[in-house]
């Protein structure tokens, strides 16, 4: 059985207005783009689709991962795409495209990226998750939640072929190394590696040796590129995104949304420097007007059929989550009553605009020492 890839590769190249939504035209340049592909028969599907202020093209191929030839569809489509925004004055046209030229893979020139290639199964459903207003590290908890906790996987505890767990890929994204990890036996150094979610992020998941799926092929993948590392400076937000695949083996469709259900506290929001709650909603609410958020998460499911991507489904446009949108609601308003003060903003290091070197600067003559 031939391997099929899933790459979504996203990026903003522009908001409207400011950074809260993608603007039609985008869409439809990608679409194009993207549906000339699939006629060529580079892409076998592809779906296109916006989460806030990102555009996410998802693209199925036979192509394998890192293909240049799949990064560089992607890669002329965002520069299209910005064309477009130039001439619409777009708010940050073009922001997410770091380099001038393409060189071969998209990987460290902006876009975030999560690619998996995989054998299809007799039934694959896999989910497209796409967060706004947030960074890699926020798909820590729900990732591991999914995989790792009993409480919110019932499959961990009295499914059979998923007792023995799930082995994590998790990278250190300052000093740029990565640790494989298995779950449960490390869980406790998991979480002491991945609770720190600035700084250590899950990478990919994979499945133990002995189950019913190659433990060599990915069932999650997140995107774990910090623009802020890239440009070294601040030029937005990393909004990540990842590709989980589900059942028969691995948590159900709903083990994988559970996490969702109760919203979480995440780095992002405002100017990239403020904790809030991440917010599951449906594709149209996917527009983040509230001090700029609050953080959304997106989910689009699918079935894959012989590398065809059948849907999406919407999956949190369900009353079953209008809770969790409560709930992320009040923790926004309990959040914002911090104005300026930590842990509403985030720490010093942590915050992607300031203005204290210049405050302590103008200040700096007026300190005086103390004992
Ligand atoms: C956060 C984000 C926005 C902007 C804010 C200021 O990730 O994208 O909150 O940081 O709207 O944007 P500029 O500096 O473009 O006016
Ligand atoms: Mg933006
Ligand atoms: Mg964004």
């Amino acid at each position: 059985m031939e391997k099929i890839t899933v790459s979504l590769i996203k990026a903003d190249v522009g908001g409207f207005p400011g950074h809260s939504t993608v603007r039609e035209e985008l869409m439809e340049i990608s679409e194009k783009r993207l549906k000339a592909a699939k006629d060529e028969g580079l892409l076998v599907d592809y779906c296109v689709m916006n989460a806030g202020d990102d555009l996410q093209l998802l693209m199925s191929h036979r192509k394998g991962v890192n293909s240049e030839e799949i990064h560089r569809l992607a890669w002329e489509t965002f520069e299209e795409a910005t064309r477009k925004a130039k001439e619409l004055k777009l708010h940050g046209a073009g922001q997410d495209l770091l380099k001038e030229a393409f060189s071969g893979n998209i990987r460290g020139m902006g876009p975030g990226i999560a690619e998996i290639e995989f054998t299809e199964r007799g039934s694959e459903p896999i989910i497209a998750f796409m967060m706004d207003k947030t960074e890699p590290g926020a798909f820590n908890l729900p990732i591991f939640r999914m995989f790792a906790d009993p409480f919110n996987t019932a499959g961990l505890v009295i499914d059979p072929t998923m007792h023995s767990g799930f082995r994590f890929e998790i990278w250190d994204i300052k000093e740029h190394r990565r640790i494989f990890m298995n779950s449960p036996e490390e869980m406790y150094d998991i979480l002491a590696l991945v609770g720190a979610k600035s700084r250590y992020v899950i990478k990919r998941v994979y499945p133990k040796e002995g189950g019913p799926l190659p433990p060599d092929e990915p069932v999650a993948v997140i995107s774990t590129e910090k623009l802020s590392f890239i440009a070294g400076r601040y030029i937005g937000k990393d909004d990540p995104v990842a590709l989980v695949r589900a059942q028969s083996g691995l948590p159900a469709l709903g083990e994988v949304l559970e996490p969702f259900s109760r919203p979480f506290l995440v780095s992002g929001w405002m100017r990239g420097s403020h904790n809030g709650p991440i917010m599951p909603v449906p594709f149209q609410y996917s527009k983040c007007t509230r001090f700029d958020g609050p953080p959304r998460v997106l989910a689009a499911g699918f079935q894959m059929s012989n590398g065809r991507l059948v849907g999406p489904a919407d999956l949190f446009d369900d009353v079953a989550f209008d809770e969790a949108r409560r709930i992320a609601n009040e923790i926004a308003n309990y959040m914002r009553e911090h104005g300026p003060f930590e842990p509403h903003r985030l720490p010093l290091e942590e915050m992607e605009y300031t203005t204290l070197p210049d405050v302590l600067k103008k200040l700096e003559s007026r300190f005086e020492s103390v004992e």
